[in-house]
């Protein structure tokens, strides 16, 4: 297999609080993937983890087969790997021109230049807010913001921790159907996200958290397919 992640028993968390209690989980090169499960899980602190913000405690983790476990971010970053995360995901009081400039501090002026031309062609809506600060663009405006800034210094592996909460159906829509295209682009992709049935739609396989273990996984469809996590996980219930 063609693993572009692979994380075996992780444990992690927040300095002495253990959240993660033993977490398998693998990315395959190209594929889409999707965790779910109820608030508190871990679902957030796994993916702060993989990016080096939260504590890794034990087990490996192995990103194109080298280990990078305890990896500081802007290491991570440097092997193409990126992250939106789940709140506070832009400068407030910058312009939309500046946080794209912040999420490319290692990129010379043209490399600069063409990741926002790339970021205009994605997301048209953001071509005549490049001056406005951020703080003055709607919610879908700044997710799209956001994951502009991720790909910025062009990864090949995408981790966004839930981009459409709080956003109307057509921007959540829109923004998973960004998120699909950026994958036929190549890109690999782990998502965390409340929308689970929109977003197991689209996606190959799936996890389902809880209490900082992996509770279920497979085929995205048999997620969707199978009634006890369907009724729970997927809104029925809520
Ligand atoms: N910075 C932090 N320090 C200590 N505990 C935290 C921190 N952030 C989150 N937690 C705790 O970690 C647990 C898992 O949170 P989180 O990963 O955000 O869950 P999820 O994303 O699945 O809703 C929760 O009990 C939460 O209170
Ligand atoms: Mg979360």
């Amino acid at each position: 297999m063609d693993y572009v992640l692979e994380a075996s028993d992780v444990e992690g968390g927040y300095d002495k609080v253990k959240i993660l209690n033993g977490i398998d989980l693998y990315v395959e090169r190209g594929e889409f993937v999707t965790i779910i499960g109820p608030n508190g899980c871990g679902k957030s602190t796994f993916l702060k983890m993989l990016f080096g913000l939260a504590t890794h405690y034990n087990g490996s983790i192995k990103y194109e087969g080298s280990e990078i476990a305890g990896w500081r971010t802007d290491r991570l970053v440097n092997l193409g790997i990126s992250y939106v995360p789940q709140v506070d995901n832009v400068f407030p009081s910058l312009s939309v021109s500046e946080n794209l400039q912040m999420g490319a501090i290692n990129l010379s002026p043209s490399e600069m230049r063409n990741g926002i031309s790339k970021s205009i062609e994605m997301f048209p809506e953001l071509k005549f807010r490049m001056n406005d600060v951020a703080a003055s663009l709607s919610g879908g405006e700044r997710q799209m913001l956001a994951i502009s800034r991720a790909l910025m210094p062009e990864p090949s592996f995408l981790m966004l921790d839930e981009p459409t909460a709080a956003l109307s159906p057509r921007y959540q829509q829109q923004i998973l159907e960004n998120i699909d295209e950026l994958r036929s682009q190549g890109i690999s992709i782990l998502l965390v996200e409340q929308n689970a049935r929109l977003s197991l739609e689209r996606s190959d396989r799936g996890y389902v958290f809880s209490g900082g273990r992996v509770v279920y996984t497979g085929e995205a469809s048999s997620i969707l397919d199978n009634p006890d996590l369907g009724n729970y996980f997927l809104g029925v219930q809520e």
